[in-house]
């Protein structure tokens, strides 16, 4: 393993020496060469695991130089060796996105190392699935919306001036089913990410006159440590069939393929558009469903 002290374009400040320390392998055969127009450099949050972790992976395959976020930086630097054979430069900010002063950490920091930052990908995220009553009012609920759907605002603000002056830049959000269905348990989830949605929606319409794609990604459910966080009590024990669960790796492919194909947004698999459509044309359909299947089962036997 490599590092570098490489200097940031903008400058340093002893912050962003002891971060560039554990930049690896600056390399000097990055695909940028040659093609002044094509994005890459990238920012993705949440890279620690799961769909942000599997983006990492292919974007630095095909040529990104990345700034990766998350809270475990362990797992971080592991992602930077992971990257080092493919010659791209990967910064690790170690960041809680549920802090206001990480948020606004962690654009200056990339910004000052790479001089610009032409796709961002709001990843990081967490779902504590419970009845709202038991649900923790800080932990549980303030910190959901702030991971889930502030920190993406905030960080996409600070992003956008160096993406205007620019005249290009991409911005994908991953959001979620929820984002278009609400089901029980997901109430404070669902807010987030249908706020994150709407978000998605009206920026989009706000800067594409700048050259700036705004695209949401909006998967069913993933094998990925998401679960295993979120705090599931079932009765019932209903879940999602393994054989509907995608894997991190179709997520990371699909993000990657937006940037290449620029889309308003991806549902993941695409055969859930149908189950968007149903909610949406057949409302209370959908409630009595849920009534029966779920809600009665789990919330009347004791
Ligand atoms: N898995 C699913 O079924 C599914 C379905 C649809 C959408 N999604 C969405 O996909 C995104 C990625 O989730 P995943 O499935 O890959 O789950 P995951 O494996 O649990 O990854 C979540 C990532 O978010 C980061 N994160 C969580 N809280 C954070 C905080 N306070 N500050 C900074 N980073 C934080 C985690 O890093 P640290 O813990 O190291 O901080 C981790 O890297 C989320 O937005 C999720 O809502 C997931």
């Amino acid at each position: 393993m490599t590092t570098t002290t490489r200097q940031s374009r903008g400058g340093h400040n002893n912050q962003l020496w002891q971060i560039s320390e554990l930049v690896y392998n600056a390399s000097a055969n990055s695909k940028n060469t040659g093609d002044e127009q094509a994005m890459t450099v990238l920012l993705i949050t949440g890279a620690s695991s799961g769909i942000g972790a599997a983006i990492a992976r292919l974007a630095a395959k095909q040529g990104f130089d990345l700034a990766i976020t998350a809270r475990r930086m362990e797992r971080l630097e592991a992602l930077c060796t992971e990257c080092e054979p493919y010659g791209v430069r990967v910064l690790p900010i170690q960041a809680d996105l549920a802090q206001w002063e990480d948020v606004q950490r962690i654009a200056k920091t990339a910004l000052q190392f790479f001089g610009c930052i032409e796709v961002l990908i709001n990843n990081a995220g967490f779902g504590r699935l419970n009845w709202l009553e038991k649900l923790d009012g800080q932990s549980e609920i303030a910190d959901q919306i702030q991971v889930n759907l502030i920190a993406p605002i905030q960080l996409t603000r600070q992003v956008l001036p160096s993406m205007i002056a620019n005249r290009q830049g991409h911005v994908i959000n991953i959001a979620s089913l929820a984002a278009w269905v609400a089901t029980p348990t997901y109430s404070v989830y669902a807010a987030s990410k249908f706020g994150l949605r709407g978000f998605t929606e009206a920026l989009r319409r706000e800067v594409s006159i700048y050259g700036i794609q705004v695209s949401g990604i909006y998967p069913g459910g993933v094998e990925t440590e998401f679960a295993q966080k979120a705090g599931i009590e079932r009765k019932t024990r209903l879940t999602t069939p393994r054989w509907m669960r995608l894997t991190a790796e179709q997520v990371a492919k699909a993000a990657l393929d937006v940037i290449q194909h620029p889309r308003r947004q991806v549902i993941l698999p695409g055969y859930m558009s149908l189950v968007i459509g149903l909610n949406r044309f057949a409302p209370r359909l959908v409630d009595w469903l849920i009534q029966q299947w779920f809600v009665r089962r789990e919330r009347l036997t004791s």
